[in-house]
């Protein structure tokens, strides 16, 4: 694809978030509805289903003929779409009804299912990263790169805990142990999208959960990837979206971390 497309492609996600964003703001601090997704740490709000309904029917405007699989309102297939959005219109719910501010609005197209665009936006500490294929990586308009970070026991890392960690025993917990103890830290943001942010700014030199939906990470692999990071499986294979598990560094801890998830998880002693 050539630039000045993919420039317009970018543009247009950062505005989707904006006007996602602009959302998450209003209501921010004032009354909205919280209902439960059938247990009480599994939020959703008034919030993301009207940042969901602004971003979707900007897209559908503008390119009636792309795909889009969104968190709410789930996936609205298109014949013979080669673009996709991919999009979660507030990330960190649980943090929003806290009124904790590590919240997001995450925004990826993927073009014949590989992300090319990822756009990620904080709009209450107003911190926007943007990327595209082969154009680098952003942070409100500065350029950033991964961390230089050369050793696991020297780095800062976050995880996540999926909603159904009180039903399994593939929970995380044996994993973020074994981290805290090998790490300065590891840190639980609550929004997925950021921590793959946090990453490519530098910020973090690693990041893994399980769990994972398309919607949390797409956005973030285009931030990680262009900001010179690495991204992949669990197995250090290249990353599946719908795979829910994800791996993510500044390229040079890598192999320790997945050593170390190895270690954690019993596969190697
Ligand atoms: C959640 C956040 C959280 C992660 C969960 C996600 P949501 O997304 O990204 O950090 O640990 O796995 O589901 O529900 O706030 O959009
Ligand atoms: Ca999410
Ligand atoms: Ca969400």
């Amino acid at each position: 694809m050539d630039e000045k497309s993919l420039k317009l492609f970018l543009d247009f996600a950062e505005h989707l978030a904006l006007q996602g964003g602009a959302v998450l703001e209003k209501y921010w601090g004032n009354f909205f509805i919280i209902e439960e997704k059938g247990e009480c740490w599994d939020l959703v709000t008034e919030v993301d289903k009207e940042s969901e309904d602004v971003i979707l029917s900007l897209i559908r405007n503008k390119y009636p003929g792309h795909a889009i699989l969104s968190e709410e309102a789930g996936l609205h297939a298109v014949k013979h779409a080669e673009f996709s959005w991919i999009i979660d219109p507030l990330d960190g719910t649980t943090n929003y009804t806290h009124q904790y501010p590590m919240v997001s609005v995450s925004i990826a197209l993927t073009y014949r299912n590989k992300p090319i665009v990822g756009v990620v936006y904080n709009p209450i500490l107003k911190e926007m990263f943007r990327a595209a294929n082969g154009l680098g990586c952003s942070l409100n308009g500065k350029s950033i790169c991964t961390s230089k970070v050369k050793s696991l026991e020297r780095s800062l890392l976050a995880t996540g805990f999926a909603y159904d960690r009180k039903k399994t025993e593939d929970n995380n917990y044996a994993e973020f142990c074994y981290m805290t103890n090998n790490s300065q830290g590891v840190r639980r943001g609550g929004s997925a999208a950021l921590d793959l942010a946090y990453v490519a700014a530098g910020k973090l030199d690693g990041y893994w959960e399980r769990g994972l939906k398309p919607w949390d990470i797409a956005a973030g692999i285009v931030l990680i990837e262009e900001a010179g990071g690495c991204v992949s499986s669990y197995e250090g294979t290249p990353l599946i979206l719908e795979t829910g598990r994800l791996l993510a560094s500044n390229g040079i801890i890598h192999n320790d971390l997945l050593r170390s998830l190895k270690i954690a998880r019993g596969v190697i002693a």
